[in-house]
């Protein structure tokens, strides 16, 4: 039986529940986790605040490229314990989950120049193990050597669902339909564009959420594949 820090990877379609289940088992072992999606999510910020995405949704890739090197993009904790994320030393956190990001996003991801840029950060925090990441392509091109890899979905209806109502709870006033659109037009651009696309990897384990609980989801990781490496997240009564 193997035994030390190990990286678990967690891939997966738009709103299947990655993050949450990522913080939780992060949690429970005493983990960092990273959520890729919200470096990917800030450049898009940087981006579009900064006139490199058009009205019309055209992108300066150019001029983006010739920027990127000097955009600082980091994770601080804030006092809840929740990861917050930085653009040059300011707190981007609420803007990056907002609508305009979400419907911007999955072209900016596509760009190679942007990948390569978020990946060397992304495997600088797995240097030293301890790391549970959720993404898109953590388990195929970031660290291909995971230690342990997941493949995340749901059904459309199901994650549209959750996504709607996650926005519903901010305030936000986008319809279920938008919502859905949405999801669907980022699952395509993720799994079609021509570097590192959204695919499950052949060693990865799948895991069909559609009807589970947060807790079956952790219960399944205990049986399944947290044995082989000596692991148990253990979760408090207040944590779910
Ligand atoms: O997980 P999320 O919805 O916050 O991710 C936002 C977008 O970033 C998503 O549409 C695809 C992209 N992404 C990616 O291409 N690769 C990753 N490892 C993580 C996210």
């Amino acid at each position: 039986m193997a035994s030390g820090k190990i990286i678990i990877a967690i891939d997966g379609y738009s709103s299947t529940g990655k993050s949450t289940f990522a913080k939780l088992v992060a949690k429970g072992l005493g983990y960092i986790y990273a959520d890729s999606g919200a470096l990917y999510r800030a450049v898009t910020y940087f981006a579009y605040t900064n006139g490199f995405i058009d009205d019309r949704g055209n992108i300066d890739k150019e001029n983006l490229q010739r920027v990127l090197p000097k955009v600082e993009i980091t994770f601080r904790t804030n006092k809840k314990g929740d990861s917050q994320t930085f653009l040059n030393g300011a707190n981007i956190e609420k803007y990056i989950r907002q609508s305009t990001v979400s419907s911007h996003v999955s072209p900016i991801a596509e760009i190679p120049f942007v990948r390569d840029f978020v990946n060397v950060m992304l495997r600088r925090m797995g240097q030293d193990k301890g790391l549970v990441m959720d993404g898109r392509d953590i388990g195929t091109a970031v660290f291909p050597n995971a230690e342990i890899k997941i493949f995340m979905t749901a059904s459309e209806q199901v994650r549209a669902m959750r996504r709607f109502k996650e926005l519903q709870a901010k305030g936000e006033k986008d319809t279920f339909e938008s919502v859905l659109e949405n999801l669907k037009k980022r699952d395509y651009i993720d799994s079609h564009r021509e570097k590192d696309p959204l695919t499950k990897a052949k060693d990865a384990i799948e895991l069909d959420n559609s009807s589970m609980s947060l807790e079956d989801e952790i219960e399944w990781l205990n049986t399944i594949l947290l044995p082989n490496f000596n692991l148990k997240v253990e979760l408090g009564q207040q944590e779910i």
